[in-house]
């Protein structure tokens, strides 16, 4: 039995559907169903035992411990946060109450659940949080890529908020002896991503007949990762990261945001062309930039490589060409985001 949190998400959501195929092992996914979440992506396990959803906050310390007792897991995988930098800017509360106080009180939780384990359990259980390459700031075009020992250098509401975090984490590792595992990935796209963030939004939009909306000058550069490979590599650090470390996760893929944009359009002149015969890449509109804007993510993956043994299975032109068709072929999914319909969902599917 594992806990995950914030398993509506996007990466959440995709994780535990990952986990069941490969194993039967039962997961506990504790998620508050803010915005971000969605359990209609998590439909086809409605009636698969093995995934037990529960709604709550992670800094809900009664209703963590409990479960904690309840279901006796040997693992605890913090993915929940807010995780949009663009909402951070408008409104950070949100960010600071998740990201660092639910943060801070689900490792109490987990601490004090913990030391009262008998030794065996206590020596293999695991908390692995799930965090950014966001926490290590902004490259300049020709720096190397963040290595685990970068400076964190984090510049917007969200990143200081998933740094706080990070910090929390490590602090209790080194002071209470908590087993603990950190990740720090680049930016995922795949099935099922919220369309506020650049990809599922343009894909999104351009069906739509609506703007393409590019920050700036579009020259911002990302490091890009199928969420699949973002999922067997949390697998893989669960199952052999050591105790107190960090590791980077990402695609070997740099690519800057206008190239992003017109890959995409390109794919959807392929396999779903205008009506009118014009390219999609025509609705691209250049916006304002986003304040302290990001200029350069990229993530030097060769301690998880060396160390663990884990590449990505996917280069960015196949994992772009099965995202823009998994959004191709779930209109349904996209249609109830957007109405808001996903968040009647679970009253009709599910007991919470
Ligand atoms: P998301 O916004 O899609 O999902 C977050 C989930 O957490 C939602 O289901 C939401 O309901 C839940 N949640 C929010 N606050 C909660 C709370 N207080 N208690 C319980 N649940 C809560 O985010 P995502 O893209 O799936 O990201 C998951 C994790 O991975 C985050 O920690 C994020 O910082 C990290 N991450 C994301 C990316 C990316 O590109 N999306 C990259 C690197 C790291
Ligand atoms: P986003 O998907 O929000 O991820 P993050 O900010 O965590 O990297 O944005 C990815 C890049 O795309 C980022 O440089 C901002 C840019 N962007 C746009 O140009 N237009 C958009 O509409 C959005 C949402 C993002």
């Amino acid at each position: 039995m594992i806990f995950v949190t914030g398993g509506a998400g996007f990466i959440g959501a995709n994780f535990i559907m990952n986990w069941l195929l490969q194993n039967d092992e039962h997961i506990v996914n504790i998620d508050a169903l803010t915005y971000a979440g969605n359990l209609e992506s998590l439909s086809s396990l409605q009636n698969d035992t093995r995934h037990i959803f529960i709604k709550g906050d992670i800094g809900d310390t009664t209703l963590i411990t409990e479960l904690l007792e309840k279901y006796q897991p040997r693992a605890v995988l913090n993915f929940a946060a807010e995780s949009h930098v663009d909402r951070s800017i408008h409104g950070p509360e949100t960010f600071i109450q998740t990201n660092v106080v639910g943060t801070f009180h689900l490792l109490e939780s987990v601490r004090i659940y913990w030391n009262k384990l008998k030794e065996d359990s206590k020596t293999n259980f695991r908390f692995l949080h799930v965090s950014t390459d966001e926490v290590y700031g902004s490259l300049n075009k020709n720096e190397p890529a963040f290595s685990e020992t970068h400076r964190y250098e984090p510049n917007s509401p969200y990143s200081a908020s998933k740094a706080a975090s990070d910090h929390l984490v490590r602090s209790y590792h080194h002071t209470y002896g908590l087993p603990v595992l950190t990740t720090n990935c680049s930016n995922n796209y795949g099935p099922y991503h919220f369309p506020e963030k650049l990809i599922p939004l343009v894909i999104v939009n351009a069906l739509a007949s609506k703007a393409l909306p590019v920050y700036g000058d579009g020259q911002q550069i990302r490091d890009w990762l199928f969420v699949k490979d973002h999922c067997s590599a949390i697998r893989r650090v669960l199952e052999a990261g050591q105790l107190g470390e960090t590791y980077n996760i990402g695609g070997w893929n740099e690519k800057t945001n206008i190239d992003i944009v017109h890959t995409v359009c390109a794919l959807l002149d392929e396999l779903r062309p205008r009506h009118d015969g014009k390219k999609y890449c025509e609705q691209i509109a250049f916006v304002a930039d986003r304040p302290g804007h990001d200029q350069r993510y990229a993530i030097d993956a060769q301690k998880i490589e060396r160390e663990l043994g884990w590449k990505p299975a996917e280069t960015f032109e196949t994992g772009i060409r099965k995202t823009v068709r998994w959004y191709l072929d779930n209109q349904n999914w996209v249609a109830n985001v957007q109405s808001g319909a996903y968040r009647e969902w679970v009253e009709k599917n599910y007991t919470v």
